[in-house]
C-alpha cells in the first residue's frame, strides 16, 4: 500500500473521515506504522511503549498469531453455514474455561455485535425488554447499546436515558454513592447491591420487569473500578429472583488480563457464574473476532423464537484460528502468571509514589487493569482532571502512551499488552514520578480554580464544567495553550 507523508495523512483524514471519529492526542496525533510486542513505532522510527493496547493482548503482531491467520487465509475464508473444524474447536476451547452451564458459543466480530446479540438472547430468555445497567458504563457502538451506555447517553450528543434503562449506581468505592471513608469493603458490597434491589422494586411497582442486568466485571470507562466484594452474588441473587439474566461484559477485561483468572468475574467467588459472558477486543489481538457464551438453556430460548441467527463473518475460519493461536499464546508464554506479577510489582511501585505525591488519591488494580486516580485534595477526592491530561500529554512527550477516563477524565488507566514487563513497570514509574513532581513544582493545582463541591453528586452537564477548569492559568502561554489542547485527549 502506498505510503505518504504525515501531512498528507492528516490532510486525507479530514477530508474522508467523519469528523466524529477521534484521533488520541489530536493537536499532534501520532502516526504508527508497526508494532511488536509492547512497543509500537511512529514514521521516523521513533519507540513508544504501549500502555494503552489491550487489544494487542499478547503483544503486538505475534508471530504465532499472524502465522495462524496466514495458514488459514490462505487455505479458506468462509461462513459458518459450512462445517469447519476450527469453529468447533475454537469453541469447545474457550468453552472449556468457563464454568458450567456456560457451555454455548456464538461468535461474532466486535464487542458491539456480542452486547447485541446477548440483550437479545436475555430478552428471548426472560421476555423482559428492560435492562439494569451501570453508570458511567459502555457497552457498545450500535443503538441498542448507546440505549444502555451512560457514558454516552449522559455526554454530549447522547439522546438521555431511555424508558426500558434502569442506572444503577457505580460500585466505585472510592468515588462512588458509597465510600470506602464510611464502611468496609463488604458493607459496600450489600450498599452498591441493594441499589440494584431497589431499582427492581421500583420498576416493578411501575409494572415493569427487569430482563437482564449488564457490568462489567471491572468497569474500565467509568474509571478502573474494582467491584466491591460481594456485590454481583448479591446482584445476580436479586435480578434472577426478579426473572431477570445476568450479562457480564468481559469484552476488555478478559482472557487472563487479571491475573490469576481467565475471567474477571471470577474475581468475586466462585459461586459467581453469569447466564451470559461477553468477549472481544483481547480475542484476536487486532483482528475482529468476538463472542457471545452462554448456556444451552438460553440458547434453547433464542432457537426457539424460530429466527435463524446468521452472521456473515462470525466464526470464519481465519478468526477462529486467530482465536485458537490467540489462547495458544496465553498459555504458552505464561502470560497470565506475567500479568499477575508485573501488576503487583507496578502497583507496590505505584503505592509508594503515592507517598510522595499527595495528588495521587487512590491507587487500584488487579493485574495488568490499574487506575490511578488524580485529586486535588485527599480529603474531597475532587478529581484533577486537567492533571491527568498533562500527565499524559507529558508521558506521550517521553515516548509513553497511556489514556485517562472515569466520569471526570482524572483516572490514569493501564491496560498494556500483557507482555509488558518489569522494566517497562519501572520506566512508567519514574517518569510518572517525575511528572508528578513537576506538576507539584508549578503549583498546577491552586485553590481558586477548585469549582466542585462532592464529585459524586454533580450532574453530567456540571461534569463538563471540569474540562474548563484551567489549572495552568498563569503558567507560560506555550505551556497553558498545550494543556488546554490536551484536555480534549480520546478516552477509552
Ligand atoms: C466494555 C466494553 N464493551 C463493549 C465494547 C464494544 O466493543 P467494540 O468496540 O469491539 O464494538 C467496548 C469498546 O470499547 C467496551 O469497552
Amino acid at each position: 500500500m502506498e505510503s505518504m507523508s504525515k501531512n498528507d495523512t492528516v490532510r486525507l483524514r479530514k477530508r474522508h473521515i467523519g469528523p466524529s471519529c477521534k484521533l488520541f492526542f489530536k493537536n499532534d496525533p501520532i502516526k504508527i506504522v508497526r508494532a511488536e510486542g509492547q512497543y509500537m513505532y511512529d514514521e521516523k522510527g521513533q519507540q513508544y511503549l504501549d500502555c494503552i493496547n489491550n487489544v494487542a493482548h499478547v503483544g503486538h503482531c505475534h508471530p504465532t498469531v499472524v502465522q495462524a491467520g496466514i495458514d488459514q487465509m490462505s487455505v479458506l475464508n468462509t461462513n459458518s453455514r459450512f462445517l469447519h473444524d476450527n469453529l468447533v474447536i475454537c469453541a469447545k476451547r474457550l468453552t472449556s474455561l468457563f464454568p458450567e452451564p456456560l457451555s454455548v458459543c456464538f461468535f461474532v466480530n466486535s464487542g458491539s455485535e456480542a452486547n447485541d446479540l446477548a440483550l437479545r438472547l436475555a430478552r428471548a430468555h426472560t421476555k423482559f425488554n428492560d435492562v439494569i445497567t451501570l453508570d458511567h458504563a459502555y457497552h457498545g457502538h450500535v443503538t441498542s447499546l448507546i440505549d444502555i451506555s451512560p457514558y454516552k447517553f449522559n455526554l454530549p450528543g447522547g439522546g438521555g436515558k431511555p424508558e426500558h434503562v434502569h442506572v444503577a449506581a457505580c460500585p466505585d468505592v472510592y468515588r462512588g454513592k458509597y465510600r470506602d471513608v464510611d464502611s468496609s469493603l463488604d458493607e459496600l458490597g450489600v450498599k452498591y447491591a441493594n441499589d440494584v434491589k431497589e431499582i427492581i422494586e421500583k420498576a416493578k411497582a411501575g409494572g415493569r420487569n427487569i430482563g437482564a442486568f449488564i457490568a462489567e466485571s471491572l468497569q474500565s470507562c467509568g474509571g478502573q473500578v474494582i467491584l466491591p466484594p460481594g456485590y454481583l452474588k448479591q446482584v445476580y441473587s436479586h435480578v434472577r429472583g426478579a426473572g431477570g439474566v445476568c450479562i457480564a461484559d468481559e469484552v476488555q477485561v478478559g482472557f487472563g488480563r487479571v491475573g490469576k483468572h481467565w475471567w474477571a468475574f471470577q474475581l468475586q467467588g466462585e459461586d459467581v457464574i453469569p447466564d451470559i459472558v461477553t468477549l472481544g477486543k483481547p480475542m484476536g489481538n487486532g483482528h475482529p473476532v468476538a463472542a457471545v457464551i452462554t448456556t444451552p438453556a438460553i440458547a434453547q430460548s433464542f432457537a426457539n423464537t424460530g429466527m435463524e441467527y446468521f452472521n456473515t463473518y462470525g466464526g470464519n475460519p481465519v478468526s477462529c484460528a486467530i482465536a485458537c493461536a490467540v489462547l495458544d499464546t496465553i498459555e504458552q508464554d505464561c502470560l497470565r502468571d506475567k500479568s499477575a506479577r508485573v501488576g503487583n510489582h507496578l502497583m507496590n511501585c505505584l503505592r509508594q509514589l503515592m507517598d510522595k505525591h499527595p495528588i495521587i488519591g487512590d491507587i487500584r488494580g488487579v493485574g495488568l487493569f490499574v487506575g490511578i486516580d488524580l485529586v486535588r485534595d485527599r480529603e474531597s477526592r475532587k478529581p484533577a482532571t486537567a492533571e491527568a491530561q498533562h500527565v499524559i500529554s507529558r508521558l506521550k512527550e517521553e515516548q509513553i502512551l497511556l489514556s485517562a477516563d472515569g466520569p471526570y477524565s482524572n483516572v490514569l488507566k493501564i491496560k498494556p499488552p500483557l507482555v509488558f514487563n518489569q522494566d517497562n513497570a519501572d520506566r512508567l514509574v519514574t517518569l510518572l514520578d517525575e511528572v508528578l513532581t513537576e506538576i507539584a513544582d508549578s503549583k498546577l493545582y491552586a485553590d481558586e480554580h477548585e469549582q466542585l463541591e462532592r464529585p459524586g453528586s454533580v450532574s453530567p452537564s456540571e461534569t463538563r464544567k471540569i474540562y474548563e477548569i484551567d489549572p495552568m492559568a498563569g503558567q507560560p502561554n506555550g505551556k497553558r495553550k498545550k494543556l488546554i489542547e490536551d484536555i480534549e485527549a480520546v478516552k477509552l
